[in-house]
């Protein structure tokens, strides 16, 4: 049943919604609705143009932004306000406590697999559905939603199966949003649809009761969707799996007859799943304990420019996770550290923002937190998230830096920060060499078991120096393996010296490599690995910290 306290309507619209509680903190409001902005508008937003959609003055919107630049949620350069990756520990927090992606994925993963069609998990949300998880084929669709995206129950498949569940007022509710915003203005990720759409009710009555949802293009033309509930022990809603085809593989009735079955099955054995699944109820672990150290001691650093007030707010949310689905007043303050006064008002704050709900004594996030830019962040690819980490490290060592992803026996250039020194090695994106003779192909190679560390290719010569000898190769990268950075001096070009580290996913497995390469004149072998070695491994673990918290819950692309 949608929640009161996550109704949709009331920030976007003009939708009366409930009086803002005395306690609310007010910097804590104004940044929530930022990062809404930014997440509307794709991550990046001019900062006069969230001056102008949230209506607050420059002078609040600069110090806000420098907030969240501190916390690392976004990097301003000068006018432009972009998100971080980090800020996706916001949504991840809700993720984890509702366990259902880290449950349910691996099943979902593999029906689509199955079906060779796209598979998602969604929740319902005041008067809409918000993913959760998601599944991607390579089929080209026109549109593919991403976790945290929200649309109007009345345009998807899963709508009436959660409205089945709604009371009056809900109804009532959503009969006003609809009043209010025709449009559909307070849902960005669906595509804007004027006409009428096939009434909510009458669908309910019809697909609800039997428990299969089907969008006929109701969310965009050519889209075809067919849902299903998944039931928690408890017989509740748990949330909506949903197949996705295209007019151009089915209709609707094709679709229902072609994959109903396997679908209904698949949704049998995620309740099974659920029942199975040890119980999850009690505070585990403190996590962010000292944050409200950190909050403190930057105000006294920055002073005016940083609002400690929005870190301690936000920082709440991250007190939830796996473990700690719900959580008391005192677990809140003792997981962040806050004076209970502090968390306290805090909670009340997002409770009336619709990112908290309580029951009695407890309190739990909603599907709501993943407005604060999910979605936008749910694409970061590697590249986009090395880049900047890669600009940090030229401005520190003036030289250029790259990193590369193996292809095969080969490594890929994926992303470049070249300096501006004239005499600085030039290679494109996209570029390939043979990983044996590059310092990141080395530490790809040595990544690999010992023994399958040699490449199954021809050790051919491209400098006098190209170490071609199989055994002295395996040497060497036994060597790289141990001592975690490989040196390449030379050996693939004349006058190119490079120095690389790996870049490590969740599991420690090199995804990628990242290097220095200068002339050979620029720095002696010992000053290499003296001066840029620790700068290396300094930024390979800034670009692993964020790919951490990116790929909690989603696929990063190479
Ligand atoms: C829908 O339109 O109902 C729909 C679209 C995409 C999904 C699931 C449902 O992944």
């Amino acid at each position: 049943m949608p929640d009161e306290k996550t109704w949709a309507p009331e920030e976007k619209t003009s939708a009366p919604g409930p009086a803002v509680p005395p306690e609310a903190v007010g910097p804590l409001m104004r940044g929530i609705a930022v990062l809404r902005e930014a997440g509307d508008a794709g991550g990046r937003v001019s900062l006069s143009d969230l001056v102008r959609s949230t209506g607050l003055a420059r002078s609040t919107v600069d110090r806000i932004a420098a907030t969240f630049a501190r916390m690392g949620y976004v990097r301003v350069d000068g006018h432009w306000l972009t998100l971080a990756p980090r800020l996706m520990e916001v949504g991840n927090a809700y993720l984890a406590a509702l366990r259902l992606p880290a449950l349910l994925g691996p099943l979902a993963e593999r029906l689509a697999e199955e079906l060779d069609e796209s598979v998602s998990l969604a929740v319902p949300d005041g008067d809409g559905i918000r993913f959760v998880h998601q599944t991607t084929r390579r089929r080209t669709m026109s549109l593919v939603f991403r976790i945290g995206d929200l649309l109007p129950a009345e345009r998807t498949a899963p709508g009436p199966l959660f409205a089945a569940d709604w009371d009056a007022s809900a109804w009532a509710r959503w009969r006003e949003r609809r009043a209010a915003d025709p449009s559909g203005t307070c849902f960005p990720a669906a595509p804007p649809r004027v006409d009428e759409v096939p009434d909510l009710e009458e669908r309910v009555a019809d697909e609800g009761k039997r428990g299969v949802g089907i969008d006929d293009q109701l969310i965009e033309p050519g889209l075809l969707a067919l849902a299903v509930p998944v039931r928690a022990p408890d017989g509740t809603i748990a949330c909506a799996l949903s197949a996705v085809s295209h007019t151009s593989r089915h209709s609707a009735a094709s679709l229902r007859k072609a994959l109903l079955s396997r679908v209904r099955e698949a949704a049998g054995e995620m309740e099974r799943v659920l029942r199975q699944a040890p119980a999850d109820r009690s505070p585990a672990g403190a996590p962010a304990a000292g944050l409200a150290d950190w909050t403190s001691a930057t105000k006294q650093e920055l002073g005016a420019g940083f609002v400690e007030s929005l870190a301690r707010g936000l920082t709440v949310l991250t007190a939830f996770g796996e473990h700690r689905p719900e959580l008391t007043l005192t677990a809140v303050a003792d997981a962040t550290g806050l004076a209970r006064a502090t968390a306290r008002r805090a909670l009340i704050t997002l409770e009336h923002l619709g990112h908290v709900t309580s029951t009695g004594r407890t309190f739990r996030l909603t599907p709501r937190v993943l407005a604060l830019g999910y979605p936008a962040l749910s694409r970061t690819t590697l590249p986009e998230i090395a880049t900047p980490h890669l600009a940090a490290l030229v401005r520190r060592v003036h030289d250029s830096a790259s990193l590369a992803v193996p292809v095969g026996e080969d490594i890929q250039y994926t992303a470049r920060v070249a300096t501006t020194r004239i005499m600085s090695v030039n290679i494109s994106l996209g570029t390939r060499f043979p990983a044996y003779a590059a310092s990141m192909g080395r530490v790809l190679l040595a990544d690999r078991e010992p023994g399958h560390r040699l490449p199954a290719i021809e050790l051919k010569p491209l400098t006098p120096r190209t170490t071609t000898d199989p055994a002295q190769l395996t040497a060497l990268l036994d060597q790289v393996a141990e001592q975690g950075y490989a040196l390449v001096d030379e050996e693939l070009e004349e006058g190119l010296r490079s120095l690389a580290v790996p870049v490590r996913d969740g599991t420690g497995r090199a995804v990628a490599a990242l290097n220095v390469a200068m002339h050979s004149s620029r720095r002696t072998v010992e000053e290499c690995v003296r001066d840029l070695l620790p700068e290396l491994r300094a930024t390979a673990a800034a670009i692993e910290a964020d790919l951490h918290i990116a790929g909690r819950f989603t696929r990063i692309p190479s």
